[in-house]
């Protein structure tokens, strides 16, 4: 099998495998599925498809990155690569672009001025070699195997297979040369897979193939039915993930990085067990050190690092927000302990205002998007303000109704649970 699978890959890159000879074989795999040897098998082949990372023996022990499945206000990487790299570890982080109702890294970084996400490979590694972190595009060189089959995957109705999304994902954080690797897989409303039982699949599926290929991979299943944090919108998400690597970001948004971040240290022995590694990253976001590292990063990829010298919470309006933008409160005819937040409807809403791309190859609008002023389990008095939605067009009443539905109160108190449901390893 392994042996059929090279040649199918090599066909694949060379062209040699016409698309509708591919367009059977995923049929195949999506009706029969593959054993976990010829998942790896898939994987390693797609990896070598293209360039792989190379590292130094002293260091090569010390490269790790994160894959989130996609969410709503999911800004954990821009927090978490900073802060593993200020804790001694190195990451080079290599992200996309959003599609549909979930954000990308790349859009997110890309709203602040200047910043490049196009590196080469000799970039990354001279970067990652010097500052400890870089957050990059995915380059033509890398996973060209991906590239052609995930676009046939689209047009034939082949996307959800799990062990095609595995070597799909797992090829591509491999390419990177990792020693570690932490996988943050969600389900609920706002999800890719949606029910629990799926994602523990791809959880358990996507661990099996990583550690088989050498990696030291640990999954966390969570909860993706609100929004991380109380942003959503590139330029709004930036801004809280300053704030979070100052120390002052929201608490679900920080138990993701520091849980995550706790199984990166244990896993490449930085850290004697995870509570410890979460402990070495929480104080990475009190002291300043995974701040700098951020700075330093934007900097080295070329961004205007002169928007940070004010307090982040100051910075609304000084260079990441556009004046311009209009804003609209929203508020609640009753008094109550918010129950739930539905982040696919916010979402939404969003990707209409021109936060997010419907279709590939979509310009994005950094600025809009909204802020909660709430979280599930915080108190809210009648008349107040639970969100505010940043927009540049007026927001048409259907918009604003459907946004009030959104919301959910109750009149008993409400006690916010973790988002973490179980970690795989
Ligand atoms: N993301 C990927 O990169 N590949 C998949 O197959 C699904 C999501």
């Amino acid at each position: 099998m392994s042996e059929a699978i090279r040649d199918l890959i090599q066909g694949v890159v060379d062209g040699s495998l016409s698309d509708d000879e591919l367009t059977d074989w995923l049929r195949g795999v999506c009706d029969e599925g593959l054993t976990e040897p010829e998942t790896i098998a898939l994987t390693k082949e797609m990896r070598d498809s293209g360039d792989v990372l190379e590292w130094g023996s002293e260091i090569s022990g010390l490269i790790v990155d994160k894959h989130s499945t996609g969410g709503v206000g999911d800004k954990v990487s821009l927090v978490l690569a900073p802060a593993l790299a200020a804790c001694g570890l190195l990451v080079p982080m290599i992200s996309g672009r959003g599609l549909g109702h979930t954000g990308g890294t790349l859009d997110k970084l890309e709203s602040i001025p200047g910043l490049k996400v196009k590196m080469d490979a000799e970039g990354i590694r001279q970067q990652v070699e010097s500052i400890g972190v870089a957050m990059v595009g995915q380059s033509d060189a890398l996973v060209p195997a991906d590239r052609r089959m995930y676009a046939l995957r689209d047009v034939t109705g082949t996307v959800a297979s799990i062990p095609l999304i595995t070597s799909s994902i797992v090829s591509k954080k491999a390419a990177e040369g990792l020693s570690a690797l932490v996988l943050d897989v969600k389900f609920g409303r706002a999800a890719f897979m949606v029910e629990r039982e799926r994602a523990v699949e791809l959880a358990r599926s996507m661990v099996n193939a990583a550690n088989g290929m050498g990696i030291h991979t640990t999954a966390v299943l969570t909860s993706m039915d609100y929004p991380v944090g109380c942003a959503i919108g590139n330029s709004l998400e930036v801004l809280e993930s300053v704030e979070t690597l100052c120390g002052s970001g929201p608490d679900d948004l920080e138990e993701l990085v520091c849980v995550q971040g706790g199984l990166l240290l244990h896993a490449t022995g930085m850290a004697e067990d995870a509570q410890t590694g979460a402990v070495m990253i929480h104080d990475s976001l009190q002291d300043g050190s995974a701040f700098e590292r951020f700075r330093e990063m934007v900097k080295a990829q070329g961004g205007d690092t002169s928007i940070f010298e004010s307090d982040a919470t100051l910075m609304r309006g000084l260079g990441l927000m556009d004046p311009d933008l209009n804003t609209t409160e929203l508020s609640v005819g009753n008094t109550g302990w918010v129950e739930d937040i539905d982040a696919m409807a916010i979402a939404r809403v969003c990707l209409g205002l021109g936060a997010g791309r419907a279709r590939l190859g979509d310009s994005v609008d950094h600025s809009v998007g909204a802020i909660l002023e709430v979280q599930v389990g915080d108190r809210l008095e009648e008349g107040e303000p639970w969100m505010v939605l940043y927009h540049r067009d007026e927001v048409d009443r259907g918009t604003i109704e459907g946004l009030l539905g959104s919301i959910t109160l109750s009149d008993e108190e409400v006690r916010p649970e973790s988002r973490i449901e179980e970690v795989f390893d």
